[in-house]
Formats: structure tokens, C-alpha cells, sequence
């Protein structure tokens, strides 16, 4: 099996699983409970919190243990309009944000938020200007992907942050869901984002795991009211086995991070040089490192994204139709729309994406299977 679709998830890390077994029979205690048991899960869970803080260098009490990237994001939408609610209900966002941004905006829409969604050009990105024109006094919240999920193009996280010191009332929101790992660092830690969202099955930790960072001094309203834990922004008692293997998952991602990045980059530019001179195929997804290293987005003229898929999936290759979210629903990818990408080419658009297991090996046989599928595909075309 060639698995190309880890954008959509990861296989978890069996020394992950293995964490999450031990602490799920071993350490079952509720962190509440004052007897030795909670007291032991208490001190594992703030362990786990501090060694994420560790890796990301930043403070543990500015991490917050979520479910993964959709409550994450929902958070730090919907969290920032509730408690900013009596400052302004503007928001600020862009056209091709994951879902689970996009439809949180939706919602507040509804509940008399603005929303000003900022366009992409044709290569997928972001204008740093148009940003600074959107705002207004009664701006609140700016949210803009780190990368995005679709076609991997890198937004321009630090520019923005600069432009935002001159707002610092504004919260600015990054779901970094798809930069994580990615050699990234330098983007995700520039100190004018007050909140990132992470989500820990796209890392080999166990799916409905994951964790925001948010800045010291910043304030969400909880979504999840309860018991009060979490400091109170989130209520349910923890799942302290998910959150001790997230932090295990994070330590062995960014353990040698380049070199695995550099992997990456060097199995999408083997498929990519290939792909680029077929005639019948456009690529969405460059090489150049404004794209991060694991996605390559392209199209095959005439061929419905899901007959690609199912066609390599006959030959034990996994990959999508750009995002897992679009994927079953039979619509064109929301990112390759806002780039102007005419709908007949969009819906044949496919994603393979990467992770630190795949080998150079693999890209030669996706090749060789490609160029077989791509004279099947000419034939029923012509
Ligand atoms: C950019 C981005 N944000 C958010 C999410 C949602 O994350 P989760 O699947 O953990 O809810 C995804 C998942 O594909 C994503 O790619």
C-alpha cells in the first residue's frame, strides 16, 4: 500500500498508541479526583501540557487541550465574538479557510457579525494589503490559515502579524492544522498571533486530539461550560491518554524535523517534474517554498477527481480529492474556486499528500501507475 493522503489523517505511531494504552488501563484516575489516582492523571496531564509548551517555546499555561482542529477552530472563532461581543463584531478571515472556520463564521453571521472575506489570487494567496484595508475600528478578529489544506500554499502569516501590531486589541487566530512538523516554526512563532489551532491526528497522535495555543493576557469565551477544567475555558474531564500521547506524537514530529521536511520536498518534486510537462494536467501546487513540502495539488483535464482516486485506489495508492471535508460531498474544492479555477478543471483536481514514512521508491511506482492511468484516461477522452 502507498499511502499519499496524510493530509486528510495519519496513521498513528504505534509507540503513540502503545503511551495511550499504558495511560488509558494504568492511569485511569479522573485529574479532578483528590485521591492518589486523580492526583497521579492531574500530574501526568500537566506533564503532557508542558511538554508541549516546551516544544512550541511557549508558556504551559498558554496551552489548552481540545478534541482536535474543528473545535480548536470553532474556539477561536466563535470563543473571540462572544467575549469581544461589546468591542465590535467584525471579523476578518479569508475565502479559502478550512470549514471549520468557515461555517463558525457563517453561524456568527447569522447572530449579526460582519465578516469580510478576503479574496486569493490565482496561486492560492492571501494579499497582505488587502488585509490592512479590511480593517476598522470595529474589527476584532483576523483568522487566516497557516497553510492551507487544499493546495498547500503557505499564507503570509508574519507579514499579516507585522501589519497587526499597529491593532493590538485585534485577535489574530492561525490554524496551523497542516503546518505542523512542516518546518514551519518560523511562521507559527511570531509574537503578534494571539491563538493557533493544532490538531493531533494529522501527527500520528490518536484522532479527537489536540491542542490551541493562546497567548497569555488573551481571552476566549469558553464553548464548553461544565466543571472547569482547563481553567475553566473547557469543561469535560480530560482525556488525559489522548493528551499524554499528543504530547509524545508532537516530541517525535518535530524530532529531526528538516531532514524530514527535505524527504518531503524531494518526493513532491519527483512527481511534480513529472507531471509538469503532460499536457492534459495542471498543477495547482508549486515547488517553490512558498508550498509546503507534503501537498501537491493537481488536475487531470476531462477526469472527475473521484475516478482518479478510485482509479488509483486499484492499484493500492491513497490519495484524495483535495480535501476529506469536500471529498464525499461531489463539490469542487472551495480553494481552487476562490483562486478562479473554472469548475470543469477543479472538480478533476486531486491531492497527494505526504508524510515523513514516504519513501522516493513510492513517488517512482505512483509514477509508473500514473502514466498508465493517464494513457487510459487519454484514450476515453479522445
Ligand atoms: C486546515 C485544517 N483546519 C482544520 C481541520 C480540522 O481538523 P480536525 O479533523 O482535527 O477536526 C483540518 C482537517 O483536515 C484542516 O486541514
Amino acid at each position: 500500500m502507498i499511502y499519499f493522503d496524510n493530509s486528510a489523517t495519519t496513521q498513528i505511531d504505534p509507540t503513540v498508541l502503545e503511551s495511550y494504552q499504558i495511560v488509558s488501563q494504568k492511569i485511569w484516575g479522573n485529574p479532578s479526583s483528590l485521591h492518589k489516582l486523580g492526583e497521579t492523571a492531574f500530574n501526568l496531564l500537566e506533564q503532557a501540557r508542558q511538554q508541549i509548551a516546551d516544544l512550541m517555546k511557549v508558556n504551559s499555561d498558554e496551552i489548552y487541550f481540545t478534541s482536535g482542529g474543528t473545535e480548536g477552530d470553532n474556539w477561536a472563532v466563535k470563543g473571540t465574538a462572544i467575549e469581544k461581543q461589546n468591542y465590535g463584531k467584525h471579523i476578518i478571515s479569508t475565502e479559502i479557510e478550512h470549514p471549520a472556520v468557515l461555517n463558525s463564521l457563517k453561524q456568527l453571521e447569522k447572530m449579526g457579525y460582519e465578516v469580510t472575506y478576503l479574496p486569493v489570487n490565482e496561486a492560492g494567496f492571501v494579499q497582505v494589503a488587502d488585509v490592512e484595508k479590511a480593517l476598522r475600528p470595529d474589527t476584532i478578529l483576523v483568522s487566516v490559515m497557516a497553510v492551507n489544506n487544499e493546495i498547500g500554499s503557505i499564507q503570509p502569516i508574519r507579514e499579516i502579524g507585522d501589519i497587526l501590531q499597529a491593532y493590538p486589541k485585534v485577535h489574530f487566530h492561525v490554524d496551523a492544522v497542516q503546518a505542523i512538523g512542516k518546518g514551519l516554526a518560523a511562521v507559527l512563532q511570531h509574537e503578534r498571533i494571539d491563538i493557533l489551532t493544532f490538531s493531533g491526528h494529522k501527527f500520528h497522535a490518536p484522532r479527537g486530539s489536540g491542542f490551541i495555543y493562546l497567548k497569555k493576557g488573551r481571552k476566549l469565551a469558553p464553548l464548553l461550560s461544565g466543571g472547569g477544567q482547563e481553567k475553566n475555558y473547557r469543561s469535560g474531564t480530560e482525556h488525559v491518554a489522548a493528551d499524554v500521547s499528543l504530547a509524545k506524537a508532537l516530541r517525535i514530529i518535530l524530532d529531526q524535523e528538516q531532514s524530514k521536511v527535505e524527504q518531503q520536498q524531494v518526493i513532491k518534486e519527483k512527481i511534480y517534474q513529472h507531471l509538469k510537462n503532460k499536457s492534459k494536467v495542471t498543477i495547482f501546487s508549486d515547488i517553490t517554498s512558498n508550498y509546503a513540502s507534503h501537498i501537491l495539488c493537481f488536475a487531470i483535464q476531462g477526469v472527475r477527481g473521484e475516478t482518479i482516486v478510485h482509479a488509483f485506489e486499484n492499484h493500492d495508492i491513497y490519495i484524495s480529492t483535495t480535501s476529506a471535508c469536500s471529498s464525499k460531498k461531489n463539490i469542487a474544492a472551495g480553494t481552487l474556486k476562490a483562486m478562479g479555477v473554472p469548475e470543469a478543471i477543479a472538480t478533476s483536481a486531486v491531492r497527494v499528500s505526504l508524510d515523513e514514512h514516504n519513501t522516493l521508491q513510492e513517488a517512482e511506482v505512483f509514477i509508473d501507475v500514473f502514466d498508465e492511468l493517464y494513457e487510459q484516461f487519454k484514450k476515453i477522452n479522445s
